[in-house]
């Protein structure tokens, strides 16, 4: 069963075909990285303009990659919540438009329920329950993955998500824009001890997270240091900065995996292309006996693979929209 599935969630305007929720017979992804770099940051209105130029081909060229025709699709899945209500609107309107005039089934999907998603896509034995840890620019959230796609949300942040904190962070220190992987590479060649900065809420015995403390000590550190004429390498801040995210991010995860006796840690959103989130959390699972799955870099990023991957589970399960369907700027998984 050939769905295609819509994401023009953030500043990514994403189309896919997915065969039975798992074949992924095209994934186009197509990103406005260059369009909002020189503000240092998404800028909403730019998105959706964007999207309204792009939607068309790239659906087209979804639909051409996976060598399929509109007429061998059997629903259109597209992102309606949450999100940048300007940018949804975009893909809800182009999925809408194709559901009616194709007669195909409808179906709205949450952005964040793709993402956890994602790794089923890749990984065929991605056990159940097990705890997923989505991190992304707009999303931190730890939930409990039961069979049947059953949640239970366990934390979240109470401000910043941990990919808006290296993305503000990278701003303020002039490195570009996302910041994910420029600190990521830099951290690489710089020492994680040389800077103490805070591991915000992990003495706290609970699941949810806070970075904007974080982000603002980075600033107030370095503030200091140049007045001071003592600012150590860029390399040793950003891998002190990203010590102090992934201990925080990997504490409370296997905590949870802990507490819910789940052997198996679901890694996914933007930020779990982190290196070194990547193998502190494998390192950290294998000494609870944990395994820890995390998706190709395409699948963790937004993409409609994941979107069209949900919608089959629940076109199965008989769920549908109509064309009535609307975009919202938040939507719980749950
Ligand atoms: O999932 P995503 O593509 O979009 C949202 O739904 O937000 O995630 C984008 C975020 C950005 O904040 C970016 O800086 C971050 O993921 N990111 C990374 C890395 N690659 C992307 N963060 C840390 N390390 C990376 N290697
Ligand atoms: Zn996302």
């Amino acid at each position: 069963m050939n769905i295609l599935g819509i994401d023009t969630s953030c500043d990514e305007t994403a189309a896919a075909v997915v065969a039975d929720g798992r074949q992924v017979r095209s994934n186009i992804i197509s990103s406005q990285i260059d369009l909002h770099a020189e503000y240092g940051g998404i800028v909403p209105e730019l998105a959706s303009r964007k999207h309204v130029e792009s939607i068309n081909y790239i659906i087209d060229q979804a639909i051409r990659e996976a060598d399929a025709t509109f007429a061998e699709l059997e629903a259109i899945a597209v992102t309606n919540r949450p999100g940048l209500i300007g940018a949804l609107l975009v893909g809800v309107a182009a999925a809408k438009s194709l559901a009616y005039c194709y007669d195909l089934p409808l179906l709205g999907i949450n952005h964040i329920e793709g993402h956890i998603y994602a790794n089923f896509m890749a990984h065929e034995d991605l056990p159940f329950p097990h705890i997923c840890l989505t991190v992304s620019g707009g999303h931190t959230l730890l939930v409990e993955v039961r069979e049947g796609w059953k949640y239970e949300i366990l934390g979240t942040t109470q401000d910043d998500a941990a990919g808006e904190a290296y993305d503000k962070v990278a701003q303020y220190l002039g490195l570009g824009f996302p910041g994910g992987k420029i600190i990521d590479d830099l951290a690489k060649n710089g020492d994680s001890t040389a800077i103490d900065f805070p591991r915000p809420m992990l003495d706290r015995d609970d699941y949810q997270f806070s970075f904007s403390g974080l982000k603002t000590a980075v600033r107030y550190f370095v503030d200091r240091a140049k007045a001071a004429g003592t600012l150590p390498p860029i390399e040793d801040i950003a891998a002190s900065f990203q010590a102090a995210v992934v201990e925080v991010l990997v504490q409370k995860t296997i905590r949870a995996a802990k507490a819910k006796n789940a052997k198996a840690i679901n890694l996914t959103g933007g930020v779990a292309a982190n290196s070194q989130l990547r193998q502190s959390m494998c390192e950290a699972g294998a000494e609870i006996g944990a395994k820890v799955y995390y998706p190709p870099i395409q699948l963790c990023t937004d993409n409609g693979a994941m979107i069209a991957g949900v919608a089959y589970h629940k076109y199965q399960n008989g769920i549908r929209d109509g064309l009535d369907l609307n975009a919202a700027p938040t939507g719980s998984i749950v």
